[in-house]
């Protein structure tokens, strides 16, 4: 009996199963119906009882590596392909090569114009606490935002929620960085909204300038520079006053396309306003020595104005028939 395990497990080692030919010269020698194993079973079933434990795992053992090894190499034969490597001067197999998201496309864009002029990328936290999204933003404590149905808060955390814009890294970069601050904040944002114009997860990009004698008119100049270079010339722009709490004053800016009928279609893309000095203060810098703007835009908002996308929801499904157009 030890003869012919060690015999089998020889030839096992030596097995080298490379093609299909080689897988069933193995059968046949180990695992068939006249192979090694089944001698091995003949001769452990005349095997005395007491001596059958010795060699029953052994044998087990070996059985089962042996049905795995040539199994495995099937399977491995099964998968080669056959290139045609014989002419190296045929083209290459074409590899599918992605894109980037409409929405990375988008941002990357908005960030290469801000940095053009001179704003560097702030980031911050998606969860945010109540005091960064809203306090130090001079919400009043029964504002509707704070409201569970506007606002994602995490369950048994009071104090936690989704940052519902971007507002909150203005707050954390005067913390951080003395004036002259000129920054941009792109990222993700959450609200209980879901509709074909609202998702409950979007993007915005904030802007934020604090410096000395900063007017309401060295902002407009720079959105105008934005929308020249995201829109090109043909669109008009107008700002309509407007209210929120971390500016004063305040507005929103629409552009808008001359229809062919000649009326202008208007649409709103973003909000402005010069830094309320309340926020100021909350971050340690004197209003009565800086002065700032900031403005918030939505990026998937532009991303369907450019490309013409009807539904915010297609945005976010991922199906590749959507995302091979960008
Ligand atoms: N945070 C505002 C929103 O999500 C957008 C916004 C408005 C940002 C005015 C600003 C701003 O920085 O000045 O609706």
């Amino acid at each position: 009996m030890e003869k012919l395990l060690q015999e089998i497990s020889r030839r096992m080692a030596q097995a080298d199963l490379k093609s299909k030919a080689d897988c069933e010269e193995f059968k046949r020698e180990i695992l068939g119906k006249n192979g090694l194993l089944q001698s091995a079973m003949d001769e452990f079933r005349a095997l005395p009882g007491a001596e059958k434990p010795k060699w029953g795992s052994e044998l087990n053992r070996l059985k089962s590596q042996a049905t795995e090894m040539h199994q495995q190499a099937l399977d491995q034969l099964a998968t080669v392909v056959t290139l045609p490597w014989d002419d190296i001067t045929l083209p290459s197999i074409p590899l599918p090569v992605g894109s980037l998201h409409p929405l990375t496309q988008v941002e990357n864009e908005l960030t290469a114009l801000f940095n053009r002029i001179g704003f560097r990328v702030a980031t911050g936290p998606e969860i945010e606490d109540d005091w960064h999204n809203f306090t130090a933003l001079n919400f009043p404590e029964n504002h509707p935002a704070r409201d569970m149905q506007d606002t994602f808060f995490m369950q048994g955390q009071a104090d936690r929620l989704l940052r519902t814009h971007t507002s909150g890294v203005q707050i954390r970069t005067m913390l951080n960085q003395k004036p002259p601050i000129r920054v941009i904040a792109p990222g993700r944002v959450y609200r209980c909204d879901n509709d074909a114009t609202h998702s409950p997860v979007f993007h915005q990009i904030e802007g934020l300038v604090i410096d000395t004698d900063v007017s309401f008119a060295h902002m407009k100049e720079v959105l105008y520079y934005f929308v020249d270079q995201f829109f090109g010339k043909d669109f008009e722009v107008r700002f309509r006053p407007s209210f929120f709490p971390f500016t004063e004053p305040s507005a929103e800016m629409d552009i808008g396309r001359k229809k062919p009928d000649g009326e202008i279609a208007w649409m709103e893309i973003l909000g402005c306003g010069l830094v309320d000095p309340a926020v100021l203060e909350n971050c340690n810098i004197d209003p009565e020595v800086y002065s700032g703007y900031a403005f918030g835009i939505g990026i998937d908002r532009l991303a369907m104005l450019k490309y013409q996308i009807p539904d915010i929801r297609l945005l976010y499904e991922n199906d590749v028939r959507f995302l091979r157009q960008f």
